[in-house]
């Protein structure tokens, strides 16, 4: 994003019209100042999809989607940010700005480039290495293992031969210097030497959303350890912010939802049988970055990990980062031992799809395995499960999927759906020193405070700027809260005054960009901006006391008497705290 100035940037809005723009996707209609349509983004019948020319914003009032004309465009074109701009530059005719005149910049670019250029010939060596009687044995392994030539071919699958220098001297001929290998990370570097670093190994190329060998995965053919070497993060390759597979899944049309498995293998032989919509993380637990990465694609995942106690650990992590960024997340498991390779190999394309069609929703398999904790057919056991259950389905906001669900763990443990729905208001011993439990009570008191401070932040840029050092990012409660904030007062901090579309390409979340444009939807100006963002600002601080003060309150039942005096000591704290704000 910073490869754009601002005044570029704001240049590109003004020539770009949002309605334009958003016309040749949508037919738009003028109502009440506003441009009405059918949201391109989630099925409707009713327009509930608005552009605003006067601030050049879209937002969806039914999906809660907004964001400047960039932002449209990375949405429906599937592009990245920079990307989207660079459509938007050709299609009014401006002239791209000149890249960031930075040497560093420069200079890793170009190291970018020739390490990519690198994995290029490595990748073409191993693949050829392969098809060649030097490969005979690892194509023989692949071919025992169900992987065919197409498959082979597909995925550009490779062997490294049983050699120290194979792809050193490859590199240093084509005029490679050895450092330059050994940052690559195809060599390791000894006294000054480089050596391959990948010998006697099945191949599997890394391949980046450009179609870029970023790096390998190596497999050996037996037995040995370690099973599989993987490339050393380097300037080119980051393994928390790539997918294997992804490749693969971007050159198809329309992706209605993909399958996230553990291991290479996993992916090339689901592919082999039909399963094409398919990634796995990177020999790293599921990280934020690539559900990010894996959101451009789909909204719809399915978990498939491997049958064991380690795939069920895995699964559980993975289900609540893919929910934190929004995706529908369904669950496979497969009987012990099981990987989806064995699965797919042993029961096919139709024995997956069963599957598929079976896969419980994240809120049926949490339920499930907590099921599994308790003993059903006494009474404590269903009192047990009724009562985590609750805390399950307390984390659903749909209230008609609450009471769904509630009415199921009902019908399981005989209580009232009733009672199961008023048992997620209660608190229970547990929940009361939960730091989640904390949270979650100090962010509903302070939200509207925060978004009140931020609407009219955002709606009066130089009454922001009064009150800017008198709260700082970490006093907000949501990660978007935070990030507005941030990004406000950075462009505040240099001097700049930006429109609603500029405040928006600071924003690199689209979570932070839907929430934002919300603010700016809820908001005129105040009639003394800066005494009501004052005020809000001891809104928001008087919210997490009292938050603060409730827990240490439920605290004190319980705590010993030693306890008990630092508590009430801080409590009397507080309680100074909140009287004196009282009267100011
Ligand atoms: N992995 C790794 N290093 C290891 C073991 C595993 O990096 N020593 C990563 C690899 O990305 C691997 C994934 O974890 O693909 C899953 O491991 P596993 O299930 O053991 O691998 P598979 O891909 O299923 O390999 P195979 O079926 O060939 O044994
Ligand atoms: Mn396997």
């Amino acid at each position: 994003m910073a490869r754009f100035s601002d005044v570029w940037l704001s240049e590109l809005y003004n020539k770009c019209d949002i309605v334009d723009v958003v016309s040749d996707y949508v037919t738009l209609a003028e109502r009440g100042g506003r441009y009405w349509g059918l949201c391109p983004f989630h099925h409707e019948k009713t327009p509930s999809f608005s552009v605003n020319r006067e601030k050049q914003l879209y937002y969806c009032f039914g999906c809660k989607a907004g964001g400047n004309v960039a932002n449209f465009v990375m949405k429906i074109e599937n592009l990245t940010f920079g990307e989207s701009v660079e459509l938007l530059a050709r299609r009014c005719g401006l002239p791209m700005p000149k890249l960031v005149d930075d040497k560093q910049y420069q200079e890793i670019k170009e190291k970018k480039r020739q390490i990519a250029e690198m994995h290029k010939l490595a990748a073409r060596f191993y693949h050829n290495t392969l098809m060649s009687a030097a490969g005979a044995d690892a194509l023989a392994y692949l071919k025992r293992r169900g992987v065919g030539e197409e498959t082979v071919k597909r995925f550009g699958l490779g062997y490294a031969p049983d050699s120290w220098d194979s792809v050193v001297s490859l590199l240093t001929a084509e005029g490679y210097s050895e450092p330059l290998i050994g940052e690559s990370g195809l060599a390791a570097v000894k006294n000054g030497k480089a050596f391959d670093a990948f010998r006697n190994r099945v191949m599997y190329p890394i391949i980046n959303v450009f179609g870029d060998v970023v790096a390998f995965g190596g497999r050996v053919l037996d037995d040995s350890t370690p099973k599989y070497l993987n490339t050393k993060d380097t300037v080119l390759f980051n393994k928390r912010r790539n997918l294997y597979g992804i490749d693969l899944l971007r050159r198809q049309r329309s992706v209605k939802s993909a399958v996230i498995v553990e291991g290479y293998m996993d992916v090339v032989s689901m592919y082999a049988h039909g399963v094409k919509a398919v990634v796995a993380s990177l020999g790293t637990a599921l990280t934020k970055e690539q559900a990010i990465l894996l959101k451009r694609y789909t909204n719809d995942v399915f978990i498939s990990y491997d049958g064991d106690e380690a795939g069920e650990i895995a699964t559980g992590k993975a289900m609540d980062i893919l929910e934190a960024e929004g995706f529908n997340v369904r669950v496979i498991r497969f009987d012990e031992g099981l990987d989806p390779d064995d699965f797919i190999r042993r029961y096919g394309l139709a024995g997956f799809a069963k599957k598929v069609k079976a896969a419980p929703s994240a809120i049926q398999y949490r339920l499930e395995m907590k099921k599994r904790e308790f003993l059903l057919d006494t009474e404590d056991g269903r009192e047990g499960y009724a009562i985590e259950a609750a805390k399950i389905i307390a984390r659903l906001d749909s209230p008609i999927k609450r009471e769904r669900y509630a009415e199921m763990v009902a019908e399981q443990t005989g209580f009232s759906a009733a009672s199961i729905l008023g048992q997620m208001h209660k608190k229970t011993a547990n929940e009361n020193t939960s730091a989640n439990y904390r949270y979650n009570r100090t962010e509903k008191t302070a939200d509207n405070s925060e978004s009140a401070f931020l609407a009219c932040a955002l709606a009066d840029i130089r009454s922001f700027e009064a009150v800017a050092d008198e709260i700082g990012a970490d006093e907000f409660t949501t990660p978007s809260h935070k990030n507005i904030f941030s990004a406000l007062s950075d462009c505040v901090k240099r001097g700049i005054q930006p429109t609603d579309a500029e405040i928006l390409s600071h924003l690199e979340r689209e979570d932070d960009r839907n929430e934002a444009v919300r603010l700016m939807e809820i908001m005129t100006a105040a009639e003394d901006p800066v005494a009501y963002l004052k005020d809000c600002v001891k809104k928001i601080r008087t919210a997490k006391m009292k938050g603060e003060r409730e827990a240490l309150m439920e605290a004190l039942r319980g705590a010993s008497a030693e306890q008990q005096r630092s508590l009430l000591a801080r409590i009397g704290e507080i309680d100074k705290e909140l009287n004196r704000n009282r009267f100011v």
